[in-house]
Formats: C-alpha cells, sequence, structure tokens
C-alpha cells in the first residue's frame, strides 16, 4: 500500500467518525503551535522598548501578553493532548476488534501459518502503533506546521535576506533523508516481524512449561529467547538510529544557518542598520524555526515506523477468507431423519504438496454409525475438519442430504454437528459455561442431565464450588479425562442431527469409558454417527466401519464380515483382542 493509499483507508475506516474532534485538536495545535511565533514576535519591543528604550508603561503590558501567551499555550497543549489520547485509544480498539473479527473468519492454514504468539502481537503491538501516529505524529505534525509558520513570518518580516542565508541548507537535506527515511521504514518492519517472533517463544514456551521442566531445557529456552530478543534489539536499534539521525542533521544545518547570520547580522548592528531587538527577535525566531523543523523530521522517522506496523495490520485485513458463506445459500437440509453424508471422489491435502486424502468416496448413511478406524496419520481427523469445513476438499466434493457442503451457510452446516474432537478447547471459565458455550435456552434440569449422562456429576460433586469451579487456562485445572467429559456435555446438549466423535472416550478409564459410551450410543440412536476409534471394541456395533490407511479407504463393512475377509482390519482385531 502507498502512504496515501494507507491515510486513505485510516481516514475512511477509522478516523471519520471522528472527524469534529480530530479538527478541534488540530485547530488546539495550530493555536499552540502559533504561540512560538507570537512569543519571538513580543521579544522585539522587549528590547527596544524595554531593555533599550527604558519605557515603564511598555514593561507591564509585554509582561501581561507574554504572560498571556503562555496561559493560551499550556490551555491548548493541554486540550489537544487529551483529545488526541482519547481518539487514539479508540481508534487503536477499534482496530484490534476489526482485526480479531477477520482473524476468526480465517480457517486452518492461515492458524498454521501463524503462531498464536505472533498474531497476539500483532493484533496488540501493531495496531497499537496507531497512538504513536495520534500523540506523535498527528500532534506533532499540527502544532509544529503552525510554529514552522507563524516563525517564519516573523523572521521574514523582519528580514528576508536573513532568512534565506539561515535556511540555505536546507534543500541539501532532502536526499539524505529520504534515504534515511527508507532504511527506517525497512529496519522497522524487520523489527516488527522479530517482535512478532519474540511473543511466539513466549507463547511456546509459557505452554509448554510442564515439557520444558520435565526435560529440563529451561537454559536452552532462555537462550533461544535472548537470542530472538537479540534479534529485535538490532532490527530496532538500526530504525531508531535512522530516525534520530534525520533531526541530527536538521541541527547541522541549523547550526551552518546561524553562523552565516550572526556574522552578516552582526555586521549590520555594529554599522547601525538594524536594531539590537530586531536581532534578538530573528535570533529566537530562527531557533525556533529549527525547532519544529527538527521535530518534523523526527516525525518522518515515526511516521516510518508506524506505517511498518500497519502495513502488517492491513496485511492481515487483506488476508482473505477462504472458507466463506456462499451468497444464496441453499436451504438448510430439515429432515433429520435423513441426514446421510457422503464423499464423492475428495482428495485434500495441506498446501503443502503432501496427499493426506486420496480420492475417497463413501456414504455415511442416514440414522446410522459409521466407524472409521486405521493407523495414526492416516488422516481421519483430516475427514472431519473437512465435514465441518474447517477446510475444503483440493477435489471432488461433501454432500449432506445430497446438498454440496460449501452450498449451505457456514454457521447452519456448523449447526448440524455436535462434536467431540480430538483434543478440545476448554476455556478459563467456569465449568458450566464451558459446558453452555454461552446458551441460554438450557434448563438447570437439561444440564444436569448431560452432566449425569457424561459421567461428569462425580468430578463435578468433588469440585468446592461444583459446576462453577473454573477450569483454569486452557482447562489446565481439569483432567485429560474430564475434559473429555466436558466436551461430551457439550455434544449431549447440542442436540444436533449428526454425531462426530472423534476419540472421545479415549482419556478415560475403563469404567467410565463403558457409562459414557453407553450414553453416546443413546444419543447417536437416530442420528447420523461417524466415529473415530483406536480402541475397536467401541466400534464393534457399527453399521458400517471403514479403514483407513494412508488417506485411502482400504477396507470396508460390518465387524464380522471385516473379520472373515482377514485383511487389514482382521489384524488389528488380532492385535488388540489377544491382549
Ligand atoms: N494442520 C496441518 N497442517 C499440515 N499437515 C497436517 C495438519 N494436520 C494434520 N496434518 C497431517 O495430515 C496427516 C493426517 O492427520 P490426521 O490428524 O488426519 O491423522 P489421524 O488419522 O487423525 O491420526 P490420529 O489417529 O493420530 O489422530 C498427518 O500426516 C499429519 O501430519
Ligand atoms: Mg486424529
Amino acid at each position: 500500500m502507498t502512504a496515501a493509499q494507507l491515510i486513505r483507508w485510516l481516514w475512511r475506516d477509522y478516523l471519520q467518525p471522528w472527524r469534529w474532534w480530530f479538527g478541534l485538536a488540530m485547530v488546539l495545535m495550530s493555536i499552540e503551535g502559533a504561540t512560538v511565533g507570537a512569543l519571538s514576535l513580543l521579544v522585539k519591543p522587549m528590547f527596544d522598548r524595554v531593555f533599550v528604550g527604558g519605557s515603564p508603561q511598555a514593561v507591564l503590558w509585554v509582561a501581561a501578553m507574554v504572560g498571556g501567551v503562555f496561559l493560551l499555550r499550556a490551555l491548548t497543549g493541554l486540550s489537544h493532548k487529551i483529545i488526541m489520547a482519547r481518539l487514539g485509544e479508540r481508534i487503536v480498539a477499534a482496530m484490534q476488534g476489526d482485526v480479531l473479527r477477520h482473524l476468526l473468519t480465517l480457517d486452518q492454514s492461515f492458524y498454521t501459518r501463524h503462531p498464536p504468539g505472533s498474531l497476539i502481537e500483532r493484533t496488540r503491538g501493531d495496531s497499537g502503533a496507531i497512538r504513536n501516529l495520534a500523540s506523535q505524529v498527528v500532534a506533532a505534525l499540527g502544532r509544529d506546521l503552525s510554529s514552522l509558520i507563524s516563525v517564519l513570518a516573523v523572521v521574514l518580516w523582519i528580514d528576508p535576506v536573513w532568512t534565506l542565508v539561515a535556511v540555505a541548507g536546507v534543500p541539501l537535506l532532502l536526499l539524505p533523508i529520504m534515504a534515511l527515511q527508507r532504511l527506517v521504514r525497512k529496519t522497522s518492519r524487520k523489527a516488527r516481524a522479530a517482535a512478532a517472533d519474540n511473543a511466539t517463544r513466549l507463547d511456546e514456551i509459557y505452554h509448554g512449561v510442564t515439557t520444558i521442566q520435565i526435560n529440563g531445557i529451561e537454559t536452552r529456552e532462555a537462550d533461544r529467547y535472548r537470542q530472538a530478543q537479540n534479534r529485535y534489539i538490532r532490527q530496532q536499534m538500526r530504525a531508531e538510529a535512522g530516525s534520530a539521525a534525520i533531526p541530527a542533521l536538521i541541527d547541522i544545518v541549523a547550526a551552518i544557518g546561524l553562523a552565516g547570520v550572526l556574522t552578516y547580522g552582526g555586521y549590520q548592528i555594529v554599522g547601525g542598520e538594524k536594531t539590537v531587538g530586531e536581532f534578538m527577535t530573528f535570533f529566537i525566531a530562527m531557533a525556533a524555526v529549527f525547532d519544529p523543523l527538527r521535530r518534523l523530521g523526527a516525525i518522518s522517522g515515526a511516521w516510518q515506523s508506524t506505517r511498518a506496523s500497519l502495513d502488517r495490520v492491513v496485511q492481515l485485513l487483506q488476508t482473505p477468507a477462504r472458507i466463506t458463506s456462499p451468497a444464496q445459500p441453499a436451504p438448510v437440509p430439515a429432515d433429520r431423519g435423513r441426514m446421510d453424508l457422503a464423499f464423492e471422489d475428495v482428495s485434500f491435502g495441506y498446501g503443502d504438496g503432501v496427499a493426506v486424502l486420496r480420492d475417497l468416496s463413501f456414504t455415511a448413511e442416514p440414522g446410522r454409525t459409521t466407524a472409521i478406524v486405521g493407523p495414526s496419520g492416516a488422516g481421519k481427523t483430516t475427514l472431519f475438519k473437512l465435514l465441518t469445513r474447517m477446510a475444503d476438499p483440493d477435489t471432488g466434493r461433501i454432500t449432506v442430504a445430497g446438498t454440496d457442503l460449501r452450498d449451505l451457510d457456514l454457521g447452519d452446516l456448523r449447526g448440524l454437528y455436535s462434536v467431540v474432537a480430538q483434543d478440545t478447547a476448554l476455556f478459563d471459565e467456569t465449568i458450566r459455561d464451558n459446558i453452555l458455550l454461552g446458551r441460554t435456552d438450557v434448563t438447570e434440569a437439561q444440564l444436569a442431565a448431560a452432566v449425569e449422562a457424561a459421567h461428569l456429576d462425580g468430578v463435578v460433586a468433588s469440585l468446592p464450588r461444583g459446576l462453577d469451579t473454573p477450569a483454569g487456562p486452557r482447562g489446565s485445572a481439569l483432567s485429560g479425562g474430564q475434559r473429555q467429559r466436558v466436551a461430551i456435555a457439550r455434544a449431549l446438549l447440542r442436540d444436533a442431527p449428526i454425531l462426530l466423535l472423534d476419540e472421545a472416550t479415549s482419556a478415560l478409564d475403563a469404567a467410565s469409558e463403558r457409562m459414557v459410551q453407553d450414553a453416546l450410543d443413546r444419543l447417536s440412536r437416530g442420528r447420523t454417527t461417524l466415529v473415530i476409534a483406536h480402541r475397536l471394541a467401541t466400534v464393534r456395533s457399527a453399521d458400517m466401519i471403514l479403514v483407513m490407511q494412508a488417506g485411502r479407504i482400504v477396507e470396508r463393512g460390518r465387524h464380522d464380515d471385516l473379520v472373515a475377509q482377514d485383511g487389514v482390519y482382521a489384524q488389528l482385531c488380532r492385535l488388540q483382542f489377544a491382549e
């Protein structure tokens, strides 16, 4: 995005609702800026009428004017800072909300490429850069531009030739400043990327703290983090040095210009062509020209680094959602008894060139239970991801009750499923909230029934605050089996026509598993059910068993038939039931 596009986008999407406040702040900034010109202007009567002229009345009004100008400066400065701070925070919040909402529409492939830590840094850190824009760039721009204009007017009024001498070197700065800006933008971009890497490392370290401690790799992790920090510091330092070099350059040019005026103007005063007051006003005003000029120079650095951040935000916002609802969604299949699921020549890979599912075709009969078994990595969970449209097939199609999944509204489609996933995410809320997930249409009795059926009632009873006990960050206050039962209770309450169970009882002890399995069997009655299981005992009674190997279905049939075939399934059975 070019700078102009970026600014237009900021204006249209974020600044416009605030345009009146923004305008007011700009006016206040210009007033504050203009006070610099006014002050330097007051130096002339101070010298010529008071110090040299010796007029006692002039002392009073000059003093009063100086006091008044300072008061005005204090008041305008305070108010525009408050307005801009508020505006900055509001805009940051709005942008973060937009980023979050957009990221929530993106699919698996995006989240495999962008780890949570880096996304947190990008949502928070990079959109937070707007704060800089509001408090430093815009504020300095409004104030310093106006002080620059006001003092330039004063110095030109005093003596245009002096002014020319003083600023003669400024155009020379153009090229070096442009080069520095490019450097700052490039290094800022790298620094932002490095900051995101840092955040990723921290996220992985804090989430994996148990693994780190058990394996004794604390030092290694701390070292790796330090290296990531060093990479960030290196880039950030280059960006900061580049930013600081711009005002430094302006200082050098200012020094040369002022020395020139001092020599030239000094002779004129000695010769009696100019008054001391004129010279002092000029000198002070000129110093005041370079001050805002220096700050404006610093702005260009700040803008470049803000831009690097905003570019990254825009990039996120422009990542297209690949899995979306169609413009005109097909009606949701209504007949709960006829929810057959069909895969037709489906092939799929995670975008890395490796085919995970190859030409898969099968139908899960409505109201029946279809089991999927096969070695780890065969593609079983992937199959569920395609069913819930966490990803779309590369070729072929999947239908529910004859309708292509892609023709349905995403929300409607996902509403057709109750899912117990292989690794359910729990949130840092109470167990009750984790089961309900925001639903308000569930009675206490229904909740209790689901908790009981999921065999969670014993667990809940033993907890100090029962259902209102917090589950801990990511559910870490619960055991693996307890977490799984929370997921099962969720699914039981959902009452959706299709049931997807991925190793739903794998973390339970034998006794709990039998009881939960009973509840799930009851739930699956009349529902189209797909079950993934490693423990073959749980799928024995399935209406159809699909045996998967390396992304293909290699055998299919009922348990007895498959055993009779004496193939892969029969061998798996022998292994498991031999014990
Ligand atoms: N997000 C992903 N990105 C890239 N590859 C993936 C991703 N998820 C899974 N895979 C790959 O796809 C293949 C199938 O994975 P899948 O999770 O479907 O296996 P599975 O049959 O469910 O195995 P398990 O029984 O261990 O759960 C694996 O080889 C895995 O490496
Ligand atoms: Mg799996």
